[in-house]
């Protein structure tokens, strides 16, 4: 039985992260367990740099963007030494097990530190939904809005000047972000790595769209792609319609937590705790078809993530 759970948040931050560290600390405490808070990700567990967290200090966080326990990136962690040392800092706070959120390389730290003898459970939180395993990771949500609201601001003042807008989200190997925003706010396009495209075809598109009376264009292209303003300057060039792009960046980031993310961070919280309590280890939690399930985290690993092609395949009917 687990008698003191780490709790930590690594990679990039993810809206809906605090939400996440209040149901582990709430739960693990419901549960009679003791739960400590590390900072900074597993750069902090290599740092000693802890501590004992009560119901109380998670309160009032639920709401709130970013990680009150810092995130980063540990070269170090990644070393053997690096994990020896983060073991033995275990040790000396009674760390048994350790409830890891954050994505793939925040599992892969996981699955190292777990051979060194601590049970780990990982969540997935990352705005980019590219956790293969899961259909879900918290956050991408909340960064979908964020993307939504944008755009819609950018949609007001490109059709007043009659202009295209190409706007870069972020998902630095993923679409997911790039077909829905794309969708939802009626895109002509949306570029991702996941599914070939044609500049020359899509100024094609635009140009008998333009004939039938159409103004205004929107173009939306996932980080991954890159090149966004060389997108937007071949469209230009071949066009004729005078174009702007604009790269959404870490807005997309911030922010307060939908209520989604608020309720799969407390439901995915709470079943990593219940795994613990169960002495289950190495496993992530995952949402299958509105369910939640875990996986053995070299199993979730492995897994391929799928690419919605069906939603960006709708494109081509609902951009007329
Ligand atoms: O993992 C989420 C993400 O926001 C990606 O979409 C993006 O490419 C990356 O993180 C940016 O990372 P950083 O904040 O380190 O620049």
């Amino acid at each position: 039985m687990s008698r003191t759970i780490g709790i930590l948040t690594s990679g990039g931050d993810a809206p809906g992260m605090n939400a996440a560290i209040r149901a582990v600390v709430r739960a693990s405490i419901a549960k009679g367990f003791k739960a400590v808070g590390i900072r900074r990700g597993y750069q902090g567990l290599i740092e000693g740099d802890m501590y004992e967290m009560n119901a109380r200090d998670v309160s009032d966080i639920v709401q709130r963007g970013g990680t009150i326990l810092y995130t980063a990136r540990s070269k170090k962690f990644m070393t053997e030494e690096g994990l020896d040392i983060a073991k033995e800092n275990c040790d000396k706070f009674g760390i048994d097990s350790l409830v890891c959120i954050g994505g793939d390389g925040t599992f892969r730290g996981a699955l190292d530190i777990s051979k060194k003898g601590v049970k780990c459970i990982g969540i997935p939180g990352t705005i980019d939904n590219d956790i293969a395993c899961t259909d879900y990771t918290i956050g991408f949500d909340t960064a979908l809005n964020t993307a939504l609201g944008m755009i819609d601001k950018i949609k007001d003042t490109e059709m007043s000047h009659s202009r295209c807008s190409v706007v870069e989200v972020m998902g630095r190997r993923a679409g997911h972000i790039a077909v829905n925003v794309g969708v939802a706010t009626g895109a002509t396009e949306v570029i991702t790595v996941e599914k070939e495209f044609n500049l020359a075809e899509t100024c094609q598109k635009m140009l008998e769209q333009k004939k039938t009376g159409k103004r205004h264009f929107e173009i939306v292209v996932a980080e991954g792609v890159g090149h966004s303003e060389d997108i937007g300057a071949y469209i230009q060039e071949h066009t004729g319609i005078e174009t702007r792009v604009t790269i959404l960046g870490h807005v997309q980031r911030g922010g307060a937590p939908t209520c989604t993310d608020r309720v799969m961070a407390a439901r995915m919280g709470c079943y990593a705790v219940d795994l613990l309590a169960n002495g289950l280890t190495n496993r992530v939690v995952a949402l299958k078809n509105g369910h939640l399930v875990d996986y053995d985290i070299v199993e979730a690993l492995g897994m391929r993530k799928n690419y919605d092609e069906h939603l960006h395949n709708l494109l081509s009917d609902l951009s007329l």
